[in-house]
């Protein structure tokens, strides 16, 4: 795969996506957005990738939101397709039955905050700032910033960052439990890459329906994301990882998951 906008690493079961406009803060235009799109399905659909770090380049910025050259010429018809195009993205990456792990090495603002909650981890250097200022643009977040924010802060904590549009420091965002991790920004790539590979050697069956049943679970009526959770459960003690994981156990040794 060869992007113009990302550069693709890969350590083992992990690949690392560094989104790659450092000139502009790697913002998100058009064509990252699409290259991230294709990047996504690729990752998704190669077996051999069991874990997601992404980032973005340069010490100065994770994303500083989506590109505002773009922004600043959408009609309502463009302006929707925009919206949901980004959503799109965002949607295939919270749903690539793969964990993604955000690590925030600077500005997370709109459309960055929105991508990093998308993933499903985010670990920020200690000088990340993060935040929805598109109020202060005149304009809502289009990327869905409004809803997952709400859901992964709470509505009240959510309306404050959103109606004020403030940028708030790594602790505070860790405080508010926005961010996993928070550690020293000389660390970060390091501990991204580490709890990646920590995450790599699950077993990849248990892991896709761990996150199929918390994302597609949480917006089910509790008693039918009971029995979504309870039919994943019985899929997944067809697995030959879960004969391993538990035969392991009883051996008193490491399990070795195939993915099977
Ligand atoms: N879209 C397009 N270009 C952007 C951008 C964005 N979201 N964010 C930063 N840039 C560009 C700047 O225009 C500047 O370009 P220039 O060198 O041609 O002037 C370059 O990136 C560096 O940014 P600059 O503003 O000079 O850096 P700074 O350290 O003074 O400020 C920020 C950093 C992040 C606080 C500031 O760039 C900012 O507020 N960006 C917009 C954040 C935002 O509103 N995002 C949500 C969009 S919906």
């Amino acid at each position: 795969m060869t992007f113009e906008n990302l550069l693709i690493d890969r350590d083992g079961p992990v690949a690392v996506v560094t989104v790659n406009r450092p000139k502009v803060l790697n913002a998100l235009n058009t064509q990252t957005l699409d290259e991230l799109r294709r990047a996504i399905l690729a990752l998704k659909h190669d077996d051999s990738v069991r874990a997601v770090v992404l980032t973005g380049a340069g010490e100065k910025s994770f994303i500083a939101g989506a590109d505002i050259n773009e922004l600043a010429v959408q009609t309502p018809t463009t302006g929707r397709e925009h919206a949901m195009a980004g959503q799109h993205v965002l949607d295939l990456i919270e749903h690539m039955g793969k964990p993604v792990i955000a690590a925030i090495n600077g500005y997370a603002l709109g459309g960055g905050c929105e991508l990093a909650m998308a993933c499903t981890l985010r670990i920020a250097a200690d000088t990340a700032r993060l935040g929805q200022p598109e109020i202060t643009l005149g304009i809502i977040p289009g990327y869905a910033g409004t809803q997952r924010l709400a859901r992964i802060i709470g509505r009240g904590r959510a309306l404050e960052l959103l109606l004020t549009g403030d940028q708030i420091s790594a602790p505070e965002a860790h405080r508010l439990g926005l961010v996993n991790r928070v550690v020293p920004a000389a660390d970060l790539m390091r501990d991204a890459r580490a709890l990646a590979a920590t995450l790599a050697a699950k077993a990849p069956v248990a892991v896709r329906y761990i996150l199929e049943a918390v994302h597609k679970g949480l917006e089910m009526p509790f008693p039918q994301a009971q029995v979504f959770e309870a039919t994943l459960f019985g899929l997944v003690a067809s697995t030959e990882d879960m004969r391993e994981g538990t035969k392991a156990f009883l051996e008193k040794r490491k399990p070795e998951f195939r993915g099977k």
